[in-house]
């Protein structure tokens, strides 16, 4: 059985995180790390994208009721940051192609309240931030870019976006099981920055060492022996695998959210990350970027492949578009893989109030979004064979991103209506 996906950190640099945690030196961790990273001075080593936005709002201090313009699907957290310092996040639909935002809708979106744009780059590809930098330049809109997702070893930030996010979290392309690196243009800004996250509490070694330990077992839960037997114990003790294992990457999950992101990266991490930029494996990336396009050659045109066209594209994880996601799930699986739904990503809710059209297309993704294995632990032949399976379920017709449901699919979903209205009244018949 092919698990959903494998951690990307290797047994060594465990080791070297467990060890980490009894001699690493804080600030010349973060010292070097942020050399290494920014040469010209211009970043700073974080606990996460998560507290980096955190920070960046504290900094800002920007009038309560102020817009951000947010890509319309995200991780949840993000607009629950943003809110948090009173502001509004405002969803910008994606093209289903790219995932990015599309000009016209961000144009249309901007109100005199409106201060910045929360770019996010999906699915480990890139959009083209271009136009989106012109239009927000023309309105005096600052430009945030998210990419947790689209660390490729090379890319540190578009030269002319006034803050960066690059995320290192246990699911993430080159993994320090936390930590981010966040490059702010503004000096001043940074220079704020740095003094709010210096009167945070550190990320304790002990709590590092656990989640290095976590991490191992997972690492070594995800081979493809152990996985299979892993999962048919949870079948048979009638635990649902998918859920377990979206809860167990989740970060920052329970309560005190903000208590636990508002806290300095421990040393160990720092060394940890240091070490992962440092020996970034460009054959890995390559291999994991081949068999990505290989997939999507294999499949096409049967499936319809969200974020496909991003002209950079390293395939951290491959969404598929379907009409009925459990079924894909259900055949991969008797197949011998282990696709997933996840459960991570959000469509972020259009303000009470607000003309702002809804995200359709962000939801019509969410809804039909089946991400498949596919890093470079495998091999061609299960990459083809998996293919084959796709094929074979959603059949040769050629699909187009969005387009709209098939007769079987119309057929279907009526039917679907339909049974919803009727255990609804039979609830009220209940109820009365
Ligand atoms: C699009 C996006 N933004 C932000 C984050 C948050 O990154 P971190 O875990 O470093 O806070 C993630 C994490 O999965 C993400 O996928």
């Amino acid at each position: 059985m092919w698990s959903r996906k494998r951690i990307d950190i290797g047994w060594f640099d465990l080791a070297a995180g467990a060890l980490a945690c009894l001699h690493a030196r804080r600030t010349h961790g973060q010292h070097c790390l942020e050399r290494a990273w920014f040469p010209q001075g211009d970043g700073m080593a974080c606990l996460s994208v998560r507290s980096g936005l955190d920070l960046l709002l504290e900094a800002l201090q920007l009038e309560p009721g102020s817009q951000v313009l947010v890509s319309a699907l995200t991780i949840p957290d993000m607009p629950r940051i943003l809110q948090a310092h009173g502001l509004v996040p405002v969803p910008v639909d994606v093209q289903a192609e790219t995932m990015a935002p599309s000009v016209e809708q961000v144009r249309a979106a901007i109100t005199p309240h409106t201060r910045a744009i929360l770019v996010a780059h999906l699915f480990g590809g890139r959009c083209n931030l271009e136009p989106l930098i012109e239009l927000a330049q023309a309105h005096g809109l600052a430009v945030w870019e998210d990419c947790a997702q689209a660390f490729d070893g090379h890319y540190r930030g578009h030269a002319e976006a006034d803050v960066s996010f690059f995320s290192f979290g246990p699911i993430k392309t080159a993994t320090a099981l936390g930590g981010a690196m966040v490059r702010v243009q503004n000096a001043a800004l940074l220079k704020a920055m740095r003094r709010i996250q210096s009167t945070w509490p550190i990320q304790s070694r002990w709590a590092f060492f656990c989640r290095v330990m976590k991490y191992a077992c997972l690492k070594a839960l995800s081979q493809r022996v152990a996985f299979a037997v892993f999962i048919r114990l949870l079948r048979w003790a009638r635990v649902d695998h998918d859920r377990l294992l979206n809860r167990a990457v989740r970060g920052f999950a329970g309560p005190d959210f903000f208590a636990r992101i508002r806290r300095q990266p421990s040393a160990p991490l720092l060394a940890l990350l240091a070490r992962r930029i440092r020996h970034f494996s460009h054959e890995l990336l390559a291999r994991r970027t081949n068999l990505g396009r290989m997939l999507l050659q294999e499949i096409s045109p049967a499936a319809a492949c969200p974020g496909s066209a991003q002209p950079e594209h390293s395939f951290w994880v491959f969404p598929v578009l379907c009409e009925e996601p459990q079924r894909l799930i259900d055949r991969l699986w008797k197949a011998g893989f282990d696709a997933t739904q996840g459960e991570s990503m959000r469509v972020v809710a259009v303000p009470q109030d607000s003309p702002a059209p809804e995200p359709r297309v962000a939801q019509r993704l969410l809804e039909g979004m089946v991400y498949l294995p596919c890093y470079a632990e495998m091999t061609e032949k299960a990459v083809q064979r998996m293919a084959a399976v796709l094929r074979a379920e959603l059949g040769q017709r050629p699909q187009t991103l969005l387009s709209a449901p098939g007769t079987v699919g119309r057929i279907r979903r009526g039917l679907a209506a339909i049974r919803l209205r009727r255990a609804i009244k039979r609830a009220k018949a209940k109820a009365t």
